[in-house]
């Protein structure tokens, strides 16, 4: 009704099929639901605990733009001591969420008329900022080998035209669970060093991996003045999904740019959070590896049992915590989710709401305990068989 008077990059939005999926049979307590990506777990209580103590002291007021000194300063040692980097607190921005931390990279980057180059599947969140804020996206797809995904660097690369502000890159990836390796993100660095463009890197789920302490990240291959934006969240490795906090980071001289895009968008995040989120990286280390395990004996039960499944092919996830399995015979992935749904009572997301490339495919978030994830197979079993 209001299409025709609203931005066009807005009117032109789609609702989410995820939750086309999800939406009247959230919370129904019949329903393994493993349509979202997010452990199953609520935050752990130490994390809890610190932000009921800032509440307690009173601390609910405006907080500054950047964020505070102290969750700056401790993303910053986190990084360093993680990474071996040494980025300091200055290109440290504490945003209300990655989802914000993404808005907010495409508001200083993209403008109308733009257009940003990225790899799909994907997250449809990620092309959906650039529309809204006027781009248009290339959509470059994922190449599947024996079962692998790999991304062809020359046809990313050949998908930059003279319009081209930024090659997004989400690595690990949501869906596929694929991830770049060092070299290719050496190599996607100089090639944007080179045309002098924009990367914006998704790396919410570098701590979603089960071979090594954290993902390839392009924070230790970055200088202070190159034209990246690193996106990072507290959601999922810390299972704080509800809390609404993450960081950016930002080549150095873009700080007093980012503040006014913080206070213009939401001035800052609750002390509460911020302050939580300071125990969350000093003493979270725990609860990511004990995850971790937990993760990977779900993710090895579930390839056990795909395996049994000659109708299901599933690319092993090198990361995230996500399933993206092709079910031959498939044609759509929305009905059959909103089947599975129906008879099985397990929620899972329609592999279409990731882009057409990922039609017959379905998405199934595994950070769940073994025991549950097996109950939802065994419902699932008669409809993949
Ligand atoms: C690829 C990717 N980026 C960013 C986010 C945003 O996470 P949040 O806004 O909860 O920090 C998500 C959440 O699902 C994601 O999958």
């Amino acid at each position: 009704m209001f299409q025709h008077v609203m931005r066009p990059s807005v009117a032109q939005l789609q609702p989410s099929l995820i939750r086309q999926v999800a939406n009247g049979a959230m919370g129904r307590e019949d329903v393994i639901p493993l349509w979202f990506g997010e452990p199953d777990v609520p935050t752990p209580a130490f994390i809890r605990e610190a932000a009921k103590a800032v509440l307690d002291e009173g601390n609910t007021f405006y907080q500054p733009n950047a964020g505070m000194p102290a969750l700056r300063q401790a993303i910053a040692d986190y990084m360093n001591g993680l990474y071996g980097t040494r980025i300091d607190m200055d290109r440290i921005v504490v945003t209300g969420s990655g989802m914000m931390g993404l808005m907010l990279a495409g508001q200083v980057v993209v403008a109308d008329g733009d257009t940003i180059v990225t790899h799909v599947p994907t997250w449809p969140n990620l092309p959906s900022v650039q529309q809204i804020l006027g781009a248009q996206v290339k959509r470059v797809p994922l190449t599947l080998v024996d079962e692998r995904y790999t991304l062809d660097l020359d046809r990313l690369f050949d998908a930059v035209d003279s319009r081209t502000r930024a090659l997004l890159i989400n690595s690990p990836s949501n869906p596929t669970g694929w991830m770049l390796t060092d070299a290719e993100q050496q190599t996607i660095l100089d090639y944007c060093r080179a045309r002098g463009i924009w990367l914006i890197a998704d790396e919410v789920y570098s701590r979603i991996i089960y071979d090594r302490p954290y993902a390839p990240t392009f924070a230790d291959k970055i200088t202070d003045e190159d034209r990246v934006l690193i996106v990072n969240s507290f959601s999922k490795a810390w299972a704080m999904t509800g809390w609404r906090l993450g960081w950016l980071t930002i080549p150095r001289g873009l700080l007093t740019t980012f503040e006014m895009l913080m206070e213009y968008n939401s001035a800052c995040v609750l002390a509460a959070t911020q302050l939580a989120g300071v125990v969350a990286l000093r003493e979270g280390e725990p609860f990511i590896r004990q995850s971790m395990a937990r993760y990977k004996a779900s993710l090895d039960l579930l390839l056990t049992c795909f395996a049994d499944l000659p109708r299901v092919m599933c690319p092993v996830p090198q990361a995230a915590f996500y399933a993206f399995f092709n079910v031959a015979g498939v044609t759509d992935s929305l009905a059959f989710a909103q089947q599975m749904l129906a008879e099985a009572n397990v929620g899972l997301a329609p592999g279409r709401a990731f882009g057409p490339e990922g039609e017959g495919y379905l998405r199934l978030c595994y950070a769940v305990e073994p025991a549950l994830l097996e109950t939802a197979l065994d419902r699932l079993e008669p409809l993949l068989k």
